[in-house]
């Protein structure tokens, strides 16, 4: 089966075709909006949108052309219905109905956050589920036990900020631009120095369950202003790098201790966190030394895509589902719920 996926959530704009039996990416163009943003130091949804409505057309063709297909040679559509910015989804979930009501093809709405959980078989066929999913993106982080496809539950999660939203908001502060985690993750692995400055851990004061970033995000602010009201140099590097390691100790740690806790084996991360150095290396020794097999896709799979959300609604669509044609856009669907 070979499935076209949409996906224009936030300020990615992606298509998708996937063999979804054969578990291959036949194509995966994205528009990114890095650039529109960027002057903002963060998304701006109806900005967002225009520039969604400008690429959809654009990249739908490009996946056709770098698979060499066309749209008889597809047997269904996917396309993020949520969560997500209400009117990025919108324009999406038009695109994708409309496709399937020229065409006739079945079509499906996918839980974006299934798309994240469930990338990493595109490029690691041999995975199998149980496994502990650790999903850091711009929205989410939480862990989950995926016992199936359309099987999960969730484990823990961020009581306050998303592990990417406190990347960017720190990269904010260190004015390193939009987005942040890639600059942060950029100055802080080139960091040399012993001296990284030393921030809380992004858990709850308690040492209780959970993730918490707006404390570390406060503790950063704190040091940065300091340093600038005393008219210190800002060692930006030694934030980023003591910042960063802060961010992602917890994240290694419980995914880790979770699946131990649960008896799986196998540990996979997704969402555009998970394209992280320092928590790709940190994630793969930790289950090294636990005897868990450590399942990462590479960063173009991990970060916003049309093939991902092709291949979750393509098993959807497999196994016989199909969404109503009054679907509409669900920007606070939760991860562990049905698009549709
Ligand atoms: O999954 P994603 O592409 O979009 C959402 O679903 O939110 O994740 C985007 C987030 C942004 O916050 C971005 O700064 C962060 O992922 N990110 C990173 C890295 N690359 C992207 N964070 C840390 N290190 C990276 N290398
Ligand atoms: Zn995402």
């Amino acid at each position: 089966m070979i499935v076209l996926g949409l996906e224009s959530s936030c300020d990615e704009t992606g298509a998708g075709l996937v063999d979804v039996e054969g578990k291959r990416v036949l194509a995966n163009v994205i528009a990114s909006q890095h650039a529109t943003h960027a002057a903002y130091g963060g998304v701006v949804p109806e900005l967002a949108s225009r520039e969604h409505l400008r690429h959809l057309a654009p990249v739908v063709e490009a996946a056709f052309k770098q698979a060499g297909l066309g749209l008889d040679d597809v047997d269904g559509l996917a396309v993020t219905s949520g969560p997500g910015l209400a009117g990025c989804l919108h324009l999406g979930l038009s695109a994708a109905k409309a496709l399937a009501l020229g065409s006739g093809k079945p079509w499906i709405g996918v839980n974006h956050l299934e798309g994240h959980l469930l990338a990493a078989f595109l490029e690691q066929p041999e995975l199998e589920f149980p496994y502990l999913a650790l999903v850091v993106s711009g929205g989410h982080t939480s862990l989950l036990e995926v016992r199936g496809p359309f099987e999960r539950r969730r484990i823990d999660a961020t009581l306050d900020d998303a592990a990417g939203e406190a990347f960017d908001k720190v990269a904010k502060l260190l004015e390193l631009g939009f987005p942040g985690g890639p600059a942060v993750d950029a100055l802080a692995g080139g960091y040399a120095g012993a001296d990284a400055v030393p921030f809380p851990r992004a858990s709850p004061k308690d040492g209780g369950a959970g993730f918490s970033y707006s404390g570390l995000k406060t503790a950063v602010r704190v040091h940065v202003d300091k340093a600038r009201r005393q008219g210190q140099d800002l060692d930006k590097a030694a934030v980023a790098a003591g910042f960063q390691r802060a961010a992602i100790e917890p994240l290694v740690r419980k995914a880790v201790e979770s699946a131990l806790a649960l008896g799986l084996k196998r540990v996979v991360a997704g969402g555009g966190v998970a394209a992280n150095r320092l928590l790709r290396s940190e994630l793969e020794r930790a289950c090294l030394a636990a005897g868990l097999a450590c399942h990462l896709s590479s960063p173009a799979l991990c970060a916003d895509n049309g093939a991902m959300i092709a291949y979750a609604g393509g098993l959807r669509l497999l196994a016989g589902q199909r969404a109503p044609w009054d679907l509409g856009v669900q920007p606070s669907l939760d991860e562990c719920s049905a698009a549709c």
